[in-house]
């Protein structure tokens, strides 16, 4: 990883929602959490509940303190790109 940033879909972003394959957005950044996945301290299950869309919400509720930034760096996307956006 560590290649051009892009911006994400909503869509886009429901396609990677899988262990192999896991996207997760926060804070309107876009992660791609696959490599994280065996090393989340929570575990795979618990982490793929916010897989595939905005796990903001999931990720507070645990968790608000962990600084994904600079946890996930490398497996920084992109911004996630809101509904809102395409509506106009
Ligand atoms: C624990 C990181 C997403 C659920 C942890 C811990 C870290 C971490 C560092 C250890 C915290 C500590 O011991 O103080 C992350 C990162 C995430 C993420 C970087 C996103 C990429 C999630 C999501 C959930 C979740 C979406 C789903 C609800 C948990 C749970 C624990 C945990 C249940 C265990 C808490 C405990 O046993 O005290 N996570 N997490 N995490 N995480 Fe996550």
């Amino acid at each position: 990883i560590g290649g051009k940033v892009i911006d994400v879909t909503p869509e886009e972003l429901r396609k990677h929602n899988t262990e192999n394959d896991a996207w997760m957005a926060i804070r309107g950044k876009v992660y791609n959490v696959t490599p994280y996945m065996e090393y989340h301290p929570g575990g795979i299950a618990e982490l793929m509940r916010g897989v595939g869309k905005d796990g903001t919400q999931l990720f507070d509720e645990i968790h608000r303190w962990v600084n994904v930034n600079s946890m996930l760096e490398k497996c920084y996307i992109g911004q996630l790109k809101s509904e809102q956006f395409f509506e106009k």
